[in-house]
C-alpha cells in the first residue's frame, strides 16, 4: 500500500483551445502545461504518479517518454468528466492511502502548496482537502460554497452556479488531497445530472461529507497557483504571468532589462549579475549565462551555457557552450555542439556547427565552420567554408593554432591545416597542409589578350 499517490487528469478534449494538440501539451514558457504539473508533483516524491490519458493519448505518451521516469497510465476512452476520469485510475486509488488529484491544465500549482495541503489533510484526518484561492477573476472556475460556520459545503461549477454563487470569489484549484478509500466509495455514486452532463469530481466532496468524513479547504498563499487554461486567452494570460514572474525574479538577482519588449525567458535559465538582456530575445531550455554579458537584441538562445562578459548580438545558439569574453554576431548561428573558446570573435553571417573553436580565434565575416576542431589564435578571412559533407558522409577539418585561413578558402574535409600555416585566398584545399607553410590550390592566372575587342568584332 502506497502512503501517497498522485493522479494527473490529462484526458480532456480541450475543445475550447481550438487546436490539433491535446490541451495539456500546450506550452507556457515553452514547457507543456502537464510538464509544469509533473515537475511540481515529482518534487513531492509520491510513490506513484498516474496520468489519465484519452484525447491525443499518443502525443502525451511521447512527451512522458522524454521525461525519463515511469508513470502509470490510465485510459479514459470517452470523456465523461473529471469524476469519470479519476474512476479510470481505480488501481492507483486501491493501492494508496491518500491521493493528490491534479489537473494537467493548471501549471502553477506548486509543491509547497501541495505539501501544505497534505499536512492539513493528515492533521485534520480529512476525507478531502481542497486547494482554493481567490483570483482576481473567478469566472469559469468551480466556486467554493461554505456553510454559515464557514465549513466547506460543496463546489459548484460556473455553468451550474446561481447568480449568488457566481458572486463567490473563492474558487476550486482543481487540486485536492483525498483519502483514497473515501474517494473510491464516493465515485460510483456520482451522477451526471448537471449543465454539462458530466460526472464531476467536485460532486464527490458532498458525498464524502455525507459518508461522515471531514472536508477541509487549504487556501493557497499565492493566489496565482490556481490559474488554469481552458482557452487561448487563458493560455496567453498564463504565459504573460509566468514571463513577468521570471523577469521579476531575474531583476531581483541583478539582471538588467532596459525594457522587456519581446523578451521571453524560460524557468530553467540562470543569469548572472549585471548581464543586460536586450529586446526580442528568447532564452529557453536549460541555459546558464554568466555575469556582465550583453545578450540581444533579437537573439534566440536554447540549452546553451555562456560564460562571463560575452556579447551575443542577433545570435541564434542551440545546445552549445560559449566561454568568457567571446563576441558573437550580428546575424550568426551556433548550431548544436559548438564550443566557442575564450575571447573568440565570431562576426556577421558566420555559422558554426559541431565544432570546437580555440581561444582568441576570429571568424569575422561570412564563414561556415562545420565538424571542425580549430586551434587557438586562428584567423579566418572573409568567406571561408569547411566542406564537411560529400553527399554521403560527414568529415572533420582540423586547424592548428595560429593558422591563417585566407579569404574564400574552401577546406575539403577530411583535411588538416598545421600550426602557423596559411592558405592563399581563393584556394580549395584538398590536401593536408604542413605546419608553418603556405599552401595555394588555385590555377595560375591565364590572360587572353584583346578578348573584348574580338567579341565586338564578331558582333558586327
Ligand atoms: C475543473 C473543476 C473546477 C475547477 C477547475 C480548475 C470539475 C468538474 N471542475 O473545471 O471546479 O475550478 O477545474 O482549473 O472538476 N479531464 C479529463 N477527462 C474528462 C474531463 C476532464 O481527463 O472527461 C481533465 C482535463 O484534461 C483537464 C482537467 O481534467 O486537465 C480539468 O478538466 P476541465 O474540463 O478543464 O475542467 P474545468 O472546467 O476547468
Ligand atoms: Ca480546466
Amino acid at each position: 500500500m502506497n502512503k501517497t499517490a498522485c493522479i494527473v487528469l490529462a484526458a480532456g478534449d480541450g475543445k475550447r483551445m481550438n487546436s490539433a494538440k491535446p490541451k495539456v501539451l500546450m506550452e507556457v514558457l515553452f514547457k507543456p502545461m502537464i510538464g509544469w504539473v509533473l515537475d511540481s508533483a515529482e518534487k513531492l516524491s509520491p510513490e506513484e504518479i498516474c496520468v489519465v490519458v484519452g484525447n491525443g493519448e499518443t502525443k502525451i505518451q511521447n512527451y512522458l517518454n522524454t521525461r525519463g521516469r515511469q508513470y502509470s497510465i490510465a485510459r479514459q476512452t470517452v470523456r465523461l468528466g473529471t469524476g469519470h476520469a479519476v474512476m479510470q485510475a481505480e488501481q492507483t486509488l486501491k493501492n494508496s492511502e491518500n491521493v493528490l488529484i491534479l489537473c494537467g491544465d493548471a501549471p502553477f500549482m506548486d509543491d509547497e502548496t501541495m505539501r501544505c495541503a497534505l499536512k492539513m489533510h493528515l492533521e485534520g484526518n480529512c476525507g478531502v482537502t481542497v486547494i482554493a484561492a481567490s483570483p482576481d477573476n473567478p469566472f469559469g472556475y468551480g466556486r467554493i460554497v461554505r456553510d454559515e460556520k464557514g465549513d466547506l459545503l460543496k463546489i459548484v461549477e460556473q455553468k451550474d452556479a446561481t447568480v449568488a454563487e457566481q458572486h463567490i470569489r473563492e474558487i476550486n484549484s482543481g487540486a485536492y488531497w483525498f483519502n483514497s478509500k473515501a474517494l473510491l466509495e464516493a465515485l460510483p455514486k456520482l451522477s451526471d445530472s448537471n449543465a454539462s452532463k458530466e460526472y464531476y469530481l467536485t460532486d464527490a466532496i458532498a458525498l464524502i461529507k455525507e459518508a461522515g468524513h471531514r472536508a477541509a479547504v487549504c487556501t493557497a498563499t499565492h493566489k496565482a497557483v490556481v490559474l488554469g487554461a481552458n482557452t487561448r486567452n487563458d493560455l496567453y494570460s498564463l504565459n504573460y504571468f509566468a514571463r513577468m514572474a521570471v523577469i521579476g525574479d531575474l531583476l531581483q538577482k541583478g539582471v538588467e532589462f532596459p525594457c522587456t519588449d519581446g523578451i521571453i525567458i524560460g524557468t530553467d535559465v540562470e543569469i548572472g549579475q549585471d548581464t543586460v538582456i536586450l529586446p526580442n530575445t528568447i532564452i529557453r531550455g536549460k541555459c546558464k549565462i554568466g555575469c556582465g554579458c550583453e545578450i540581444g537584441p533579437n537573439s534566440l538562445i536554447e540549452n546553451t551555457e555562456i560564460g562571463d562578459f560575452v556579447v551575443l548580438n542577433n545570435v541564434q545558439a542551440y545546445q552549445s557552450k560559449v566561454e568568457s569574453g567571446a563576441t558573437i554576431g550580428p546575424f550568426s548561428q551556433l548550431r548544436p555542439n559548438s564550443h566557442i573558446g575564450k575571447g573568440v570573435k565570431i562576426g556577421d553571417f558566420v555559422e558554426v556547427k559541431n565544432s570546437n573553436i580555440g581561444d582568441r580565434t576570429s571568424a569575422a565575416h561570412l564563414t561556415y565552420i562545420g565538424d571542425s576542431d580549430v586551434g587557438e589564435g586562428v584567423n579566418f578571412g572573409c568567406g571561408c567554408v569547411t566542406a564537411n559533407y560529400d553527399g554521403i558522409q560527414k568529415f572533420r577539418t582540423k586547424i592548428g593554432d595560429n593558422a591563417f585561413i585566407g579569404c574564400n578558402t574552401n577546406l575539403i574535409a577530411p583535411v588538416e591545416v598545421g600550426e602557423n600555416a596559411a592558405t592563399g585566398a581563393g584556394s580549395t584545399i584538398t590536401k593536408n597542409v604542413p605546419p608553418n607553410s603556405l599552401v595555394l590550390e588555385r590555377a595560375d592566372a591565364k590572360v587572353v589578350q584583346n578578348w573584348e575587342k574580338n567579341k565586338l568584332r564578331k558582333r558586327k
